[in-house]
Order: structure tokens, then sequence, then C-alpha cells
């Protein structure tokens, strides 16, 4: 079982931990973790439902949160929604943490580890929508299996989705977008909603901003917006 003393690490190749985190936010990570993070089985699969209070209408999984802004838009904004969040970094779920006290947010959940322990954990078809924002891109080429969109990945993320139902992915690396798409293209389980830039380069109005969204304008970089759709498995079958 895992608690804030023992965070063990997987495939997480990201730092967990920057500066020291400011007295008030360290105590109220202590306060909130034990009600707000994710426990998993020590075998099994986790019974995500019991999990929230409100008994959600579908329950959406945010990897690599960051700091949380968009997870804490969508919370606010779908309070029947039951969310997810994965986050390594102490000082991106710290803030989380801050915007859940800020907002008095019930309908949020986050594990502080690698996502995939979390994915792997979770029943087929559980997941109605499923976020990747900004994932680290990784440049160097010795250092591209490092990145969140792999294949391996993309199989767990095909598993745990429900018919229908959606991953969005954004990111400003012009490679990695291409990388992006050249995996999710050629994969059946998945089929994107776009038919040129003038769809990709605007967020819809569902789709709130995050830190490096708003990095990446400063920096002059254009990003993408991708939203796939989980194919229905009786199509496949
Ligand atoms: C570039 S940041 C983007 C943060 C945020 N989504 C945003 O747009 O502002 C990528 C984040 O993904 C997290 N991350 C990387 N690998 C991860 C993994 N395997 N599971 C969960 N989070 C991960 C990192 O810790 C980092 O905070």
């Amino acid at each position: 079982m895992k608690n804030l003393e023992n965070i063990q690490g997987s495939r997480f190749y990201g730092r967990r931990q920057s500066k020291p985190l400011k007295k008030s936010s360290a105590t109220r990570l202590k306060k909130y973790f034990p009600i707000y993070s994710v426990v998993l089985p020590e075998d099994g699969l986790l019974d995500y439902q019991k999990l929230f209070s409100h008994n959600p209408d579908e329950i959406w999984l945010e990897i690599g949160f960051g700091k949380g802004e968009h997870l804490k838009e969508q919370a606010k904004s779908n309070p029947h929604i039951g969310i997810l969040g994965c986050e390594p970094f102490i000082n991106g779920v710290s803030g989380l943490v801050d915007h859940i006290h800020k907002e008095n947010l019930s309908n949020v959940r986050f594990f502080m580890d690698d996502a995939r322990l979390l994915m792997d954990a979770l029943p087929d078809a559980s997941i109605s929508r499923v976020f990747i924002l900004f994932p680290d891109p990784w440049p160097k080429k010795r250092h591209h299996k490092r990145r969140v969109v792999c294949a391996g990945n993309l199989k767990v993320i095909s598993r745990i989705l429900k018919d229908g139902a959606e991953l969005r992915i954004a990111t400003d690396h012009q490679d990695y977008r291409r990388w992006i798409l050249a995996r999710l293209l050629e994969n059946s389980d998945f089929t994107w909603q776009a038919d040129g830039p003038e769809n990709w380069h605007k967020r819809s109005a569902d789709w709130p901003a995050t830190r490096y969204e708003q990095k990446a304008l400063e920096a002059g970089r254009k990003s993408a917006y991708m939203t796939f759709i989980r194919t229905s498995r009786k199509q496949v079958a």
C-alpha cells in the first residue's frame, strides 16, 4: 500500500519534487492526502466507484495534471463527474490540493505516482474520458521511449475507455504531435475527430487551459488539441 512517505516509482522519468513546499501547502497536503488520494489494492482491481461519495455519472482521468488548473476547472464545471488525476510531482499535487481546498471540490481524487500503476488497476471500459495535456516531449531520440503517448500506454488506455469515450491530447511540440498522430492513426481502437488544422489548432470551450499551454503561448508556439474516440468493440469484433 502506498502512502505519502512511501512513494515508489515505476515508469516515471520526470522529477518528483522541485522547491520545498510552503508550510501552509505542506500542512494542507498532509491533511487532504488520506481523504483525496487513491490507494491501490494489493491485488485485484480498484473499486473506483467507491472512491466518490456522489455516485458519479462518469469517471474521467487526467494523466500528468501538472498543478491541476485543467482538472480543477473540469471538476467545477462537471460536478456529476468523478475525476481521477495522476501526477507524481509533489509540488503539482500540492497545487491541486490548494485548488480543492479553495473551491471546495469533492469530485476529485488524485494518485501521486505513475499513471500506469493506476490504469493497470482499473477495470475494462470504466473510463469515459482521458486527458493527456502537454506531456513531456522528451525531444532527444534516445529518450523517445520515455514518452507517455506510446503503444503500450495506448493499449491500456484503450482497454479502460468505454466505447465512444474520448481521449484528448494536447501538445505544443511539432515532433511529438507527429509522433502522437502516427501512433493513434495506425491504431484501429481510435478514430481522430478532425479533418484539418482549423479543427485541431483551436481548443473547444469545454477544454480549459493549462499552465504549459500558457508557457507555449508566451513563447510563440502553436498548440494542437486532438480528440480521439474509442471505437466500438462490437465494430472491431
Ligand atoms: C509538461 S508537464 C504538463 C503539465 C500539465 N498537464 C500542463 O499542461 O500544464 C507534464 C506532466 O506530466 C507528468 N507525468 C509524466 N509522466 C507521467 C506518468 N507516467 N504518470 C503521471 N504523470 C506523469 C509530469 O510530472 C509533469 O507534471
